[in-house]
């Protein structure tokens, strides 16, 4: 995939705005987040955007660039979210609550459930979490499993955005309190979440019943619906400083 903006797949469902990491960068250049958390590192791309003091989690790190940068400090936890979140706490780390959080870990809906709680409890009302790959460009990425025969029916090789899209009428449903945000991020998306609230308990009380209600895979229907329901914002509209801070302020 061409690294440059306005790239354009063709796919059943399409979204052909910024690159997701562009808008990323772009947007932390405007909102200058004091604090960066960051499930899901990989190569380090996107933790190489942030430019304040950084956590980054993820059980297997593959670093291939400069992650520390104008970082005054970065941490790395080396192990998965849940382990992170059962032993460590942002707020201690970082001394304040998290500004900026990018969650990208595991992509199955119930480690994003459980990352999204685990996170907002560290956040305050006006910091921002983004979710990646919540608009999947066909089914066969949605599989549960990278081993399932049916992945290789993509045609789009390589892409697995796992099933964590169920998030997104989850938040709606049951938080009709935050702000969210749907941008048509190349590759499969990008959603900003804000007006947290680091006090809800209501997605952890019922956390263990929409994992099982959510169990399901491939269910062409309801990603359909999903597709049909969802209002998708150009990540563009957003670029400037002016746009950025009616929408966030941190
Ligand atoms: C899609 S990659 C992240 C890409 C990176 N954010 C970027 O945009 O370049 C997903 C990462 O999640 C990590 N991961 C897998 N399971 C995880 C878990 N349970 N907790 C945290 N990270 C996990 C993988 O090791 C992998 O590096």
């Amino acid at each position: 995939m061409s690294a440059s903006t306005n790239a354009s797949l063709d796919f059943g469902h399409r979204v052909t705005g910024l690159i997701y990491h562009e808008f990323l960068r772009n947007m932390q250049e405007h909102v200058k987040p004091k604090s960066y958390f960051e499930i899901g590192t990989l190569h380090g791309i996107t933790l190489a955007n942030a430019k304040c003091a950084s956590i980054a989690v993820d059980p297997v790190f593959r670093i291939q660039t400069d992650i520390v940068g104008e970082k005054p400090v970065c941490h790395l936890y080396q192990q998965t979210s849940d382990e992170f979140f059962a032993k460590h706490s942002l707020s201690e780390i970082f001394g304040e609550p998290v500004d900026f959080a990018f969650l990208d870990g595991m992509h199955l809906f119930e480690f994003l459930l459980r990352d999204f709680i685990n996170t907002e409890k560290y956040c305050k009302k006006n910091s921002i979490i983004a979710l990646h790959d919540c608009l999947p460009l066909d089914n066969y990425m949605t599989l549960r499993s990278q081993d399932d025969p049916l992945w290789l029916n993509t045609k789009y090789t390589g892409y697995w955005t796992g099933d964590v899209w169920k998030i997104v009428p989850v938040l709606k449903k049951f938080r009709p309190d935050l702000a969210i945000t749907i941008l048509d991020c190349v590759g499969t998306g990008l959603v900003l979440v804000t007006n947290l609230d680091p006090n809800s308990t209501i997605l952890a009380d019922n956390c263990q019943a929409l994992i099982e209600e959510h169990a399901y895979d491939f269910d062409a229907d309801r990603l359909d619906a999903y597709w049909n329901s969802v209002t998708i914002t150009p990540a563009e509209s957003l670029l400037d400083s002016t746009s950025l801070a009616a929408k966030f302020r941190l």
